[in-house]
C-alpha cells in the first residue's frame, strides 16, 4: 500500500513542529521545503527528525529540501511559509509580505501536486487562504485554513485550567476569522455533556473567551515571536482527518457563500471559520448551527473583518481579485 505523502512549505517554527507531530502520528512520508538559503538547515532538521524514528517507532521517509520536485504528488500540502508577528504587531501587519510569499508558494505547490488538499497556516490567515485559492486555482473544497482548531484548543485549555478537569472532557465551538474578533460560543460549550454555564460563572466564562481571543498575542508577548506547538498540533489534526478520511467535524476556514450569511446572493464567497466535515476530499461539508442575535452580531463583525482583509489584498494585488 502506498504511504500518504505530506509536504510542508516553510520549515520554521510552525512547519518543523508540524513535521514532528505528523511523524509521531505516522501520517506518511514527509517533505519539508524552505527557501534555498535555508536548504541545509531544513535538511539537517529533517535528518534529525528521521533519526527519532527508531525511538518513537515511526516508519516514514522524511526529507528537507528547497526543490518543489520533491513535493510532487503530495496528498496534503501545509503552507506555513511567511513571516510571523513580533511584539506590537497584529496578524494583519504581515499582509504585504506574506501575500507575495503565499502567492508564489501556492503557484508552485499546485504545479507539482494538482490533486492535493492545501491547508494554509500563514497569517493573516483569512487573507492567506484567499490568496492561496486565487493563486492555485484549486477548487474551494481543496483549500482550507487552520485557525479554529488552534483557537478552540486554547478555549478548551483555559476552561479545563479554570475548572481543574481534563481537557479531554471539554467540547467547544468557535466561529469567525482568526483575529481578535473570533467568536468562541459558550452556549455550544459543554463539559462531558454538562452545559458550561452550569459549572462556571458568566464572569469566568467571559474571562476564558477573552483569553482565547487574545491567546496568540499572549504568547507573542512572552516569547517575542508567535506560537508554534499548538498551531502545528491543530494543523496536523486537520491533516490526519484528511489523510485518514476521518470525516471529523473541525472548525476551519472554509469557503462559504450563503452559509452563515457570508455573501449576498450572486456575489462571491469568502473563507471564514466554520465547523466543517474534513475527509479525503478536503472540506466535504460546512455545518450551520443556529445563532442567537448576539452571536449573529459577533459573527457578522468577524466576517466584515475578513472581507476588509481580502479587499486590501485585492487592492494591492489586483491580479488576485
Ligand atoms: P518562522 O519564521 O519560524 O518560519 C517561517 C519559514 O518560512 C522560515 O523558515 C522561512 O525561511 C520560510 N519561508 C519564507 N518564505 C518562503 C518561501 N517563499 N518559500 C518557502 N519557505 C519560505 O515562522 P513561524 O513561526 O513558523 O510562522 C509561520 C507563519 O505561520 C507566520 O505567518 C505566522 O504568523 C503563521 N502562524 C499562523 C498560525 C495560525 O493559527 N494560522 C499560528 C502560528 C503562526
Ligand atoms: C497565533 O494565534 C500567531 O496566529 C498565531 O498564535
Amino acid at each position: 500500500m502506498r504511504r500518504a505523502k505530506l509536504s510542508i512549505i516553510g520549515g520554521g517554527n510552525v512547519g518543523a513542529s508540524c513535521a514532528v507531530w505528523a511523524a509521531s502520528k505516522e501520517l506518511g512520508d514527509i517533505v519539508v521545503l524552505d527557501i534555498p538559503e535555508m536548504a541545509d538547515t531544513t535538511r539537517g532538521k529533517m535528518l534529525d527528525l528521521a533519526e527519532c524514528g527508531p525511538v518513537e517507532r515511526f516508519d516514514a521517509n522524511i526529507l528537507g529540501t528547497s526543490d518543489y520536485a520533491d513535493t510532487a504528488q503530495s496528498d496534503v500540502v501545509i503552507v506555513t511559509a511567511g513571516i510571523p508577528r513580533k511584539p506590537g504587531m497584529s496578524r494583519d501587519d504581515l499582509i504585504q509580505t506574506n501575500v507575495r510569499i503565499v502567492k508564489s508558494v501556492a503557484e508552485q505547490v499546485v504545479e507539482h501536486s494538482p490533486e492535493a488538499v492545501m491547508i494554509v497556516v500563514s497569517n493573516p490567515l483569512d487573507a492567506m487562504v484567499y490568496t492561496a485559492w486565487k493563486a492555485s486555482g484549486l477548487p474551494t473544497h481543496r483549500i482550507v485554513g487552520q485557525a479554529g482548531c488552534l483557537d478552540v484548543a486554547r478555549f478548551r485549555a483555559f476552561i479545563a485550567m479554570e475548572l481543574d478537569v481534563s481537557v479531554e472532557d471539554i467540547a467547544a465551538l468557535l466561529l469567525g476569522g482568526h483575529g481578535d474578533d473570533m467568536v468562541p460560543l459558550p452556549r455550544y460549550t459543554s463539559v462531558h455533556g454538562i452545559p458550561l454555564g452550569q459549572l462556571m460563572s458568566s464572569d469566568k466564562i467571559d474571562a476564558c473567551v477573552e483569553r482565547a481571543k487574545g491567546g496568540g498575542g499572549e504568547i507573542v508577548k512572552l516569547m517575542g515571536t508567535s506560537a508554534y506547538y499548538a498551531p502545528a498540533s491543530g494543523t496536523i489534526m486537520m491533516a490526519e482527518a484528511i489523510i485518514k478520511d476521518k470525516k471529523r467535524i473541525l472548525p476551519c476556514a472554509a469557503y462559504c457563500e450563503s452559509e452563515y450569511g457570508v455573501a449576498a446572493p450572486g456575489t462571491p464567497g469568502y473563507f471564514v471559520g466554520v465547523p466543517c466535515v474534513l475527509g479525503a476530499q478536503g472540506v466535504e461539508r460546512v455545518i450551520e448551527v443556529e445563532l442567537d442575535e448576539g452571536e449573529q452580531a459577533l459573527m457578522k463583525s468577524s466576517i466584515d473583518h475578513v472581507k476588509a482583509l481580502v479587499q486590501s489584498v485585492c487592492e494591492t494585488f489586483p491580479e488576485l481579485a
